[in-house]
């Protein structure tokens, strides 16, 4: 017996990353998976987003499992194509019980600035929304919300930046914070009816996103153009372990642990999965 068997699970930005590795675990691990992913480039996002094929190889991976999934292009940021996609999966699977919000952008020197800084927060706030009420109708006691912030939206370095010089940058700690005052409101309010929400901080993970030319400068930023050789040994400042980042495999093992019965009394947590980052931090600000 799988320690989320039979359940469904509605997961955005699914089609790679930490998204498709939650579909991959969670249907290791007896789930159906709805998965939605928008497969296809931002002008305001300095790196390459997910394509359809990259969503036909998670589909591969969790029928690999013996489970089933429906996954439909939809952008998290238009709340209609989000309810649209999810209805289908709802049609074909019978039922939704865990949400995983995660689909995100990192926007840093992102332009127009202020076209980055609107994308942003239309996508890790607005869109991470999007994709929670389009399912609350559909969750009953004993469902689990999961929504994914970042150990960056914990520490203030995002925040004390010159203003202006950056808004893409800076919506991005905004939008994650943002997000995570809006799980503790929406934990509080479905504690009675026996439904959970809780946030994941991950810290640097290893996907496409963190192996991407804006993040390569914004860790070297005395480099004109640094390379992954030159990122990887300041990886390292972020984390407390002596380990430059985690896997994206990690972060799914927190995401299963919330989206189970194991934690049915664990309920408006922000869980970092940071390898001790923030506690670096904290200590140096305190
Ligand atoms: N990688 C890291 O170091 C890191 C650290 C902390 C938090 N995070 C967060 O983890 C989450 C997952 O990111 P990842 O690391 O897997 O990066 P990723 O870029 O590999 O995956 C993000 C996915 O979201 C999709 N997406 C983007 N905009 C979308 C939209 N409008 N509608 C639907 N799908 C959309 C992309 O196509 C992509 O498949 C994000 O919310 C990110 O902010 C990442």
């Amino acid at each position: 017996m799988g320690r989320v068997e039979g359940k469904v699970a509605f997961i955005t930005g699914a089609a790679r990353g930490q998204g498709r590795s939650h579909a991959v675990r969670l249907a290791e691990e007896g789930a159906d998976i709805i998965a939605i992913d928008l497969c296809r480039d931002l002008e305001t996002v300095n790196y390459p987003l997910a394509t359809p094929e990259d969503l036909k190889e998670t589909v591969r991976l969790v029928e690999e499992k013996g489970r089933r999934i429906t996954a439909v292009q939809a952008d998290v940021r238009d709340a209609g194509q989000v309810r649209d996609a999810l209805a289908r999966g709802i049609a074909e699977l019978g039922r939704v019980d865990i949400v995983v919000a995660q689909a995100g952008i990192a926007g840093m020197k992102g332009s127009p600035p202020m076209q980055a800084w609107s994308d942003v927060v239309d996508t890790n706030l607005v869109g991470s929304i999007n994709a929670i009420q389009a399912a609350l109708p559909h969750l009953e006691a004993g469902a689990s919300i999961i929504a994914t912030a970042s150990a960056a939206a914990l520490m203030a370095h995002g925040i004390v930046q010159e203003p202006g010089k950056d808004p893409g940058g800076h919506a991005y700690v905004f939008a994650k914070r943002a997000l995570s005052q809006y799980v503790h409101s929406l934990a509080l309010n479905l504690a009675p009816r026996n439904i959970r929400a809780n946030v994941v901080h991950p810290t640097n993970c290893n996907t496409p996103m963190l192996q991407s030319e804006p993040m390569y400068r914004s860790f070297r930023p005395d480099l004109e153009n640094p390379t992954r050789e030159d990122a990887e040994p300041a990886f390292y400042v972020q984390q407390a372990m002596p380990v430059p980042y985690v896997e994206p495999e990690e972060i799914s093992n927190a995401v299963l642990f919330l989206a189970s019965d194991e934690s049915r009394f664990v309920t408006g947590m922000q869980l970092r999965v940071d390898a001790g980052g923030y506690l670096k931090w904290h200590d140096f600000h305190v």
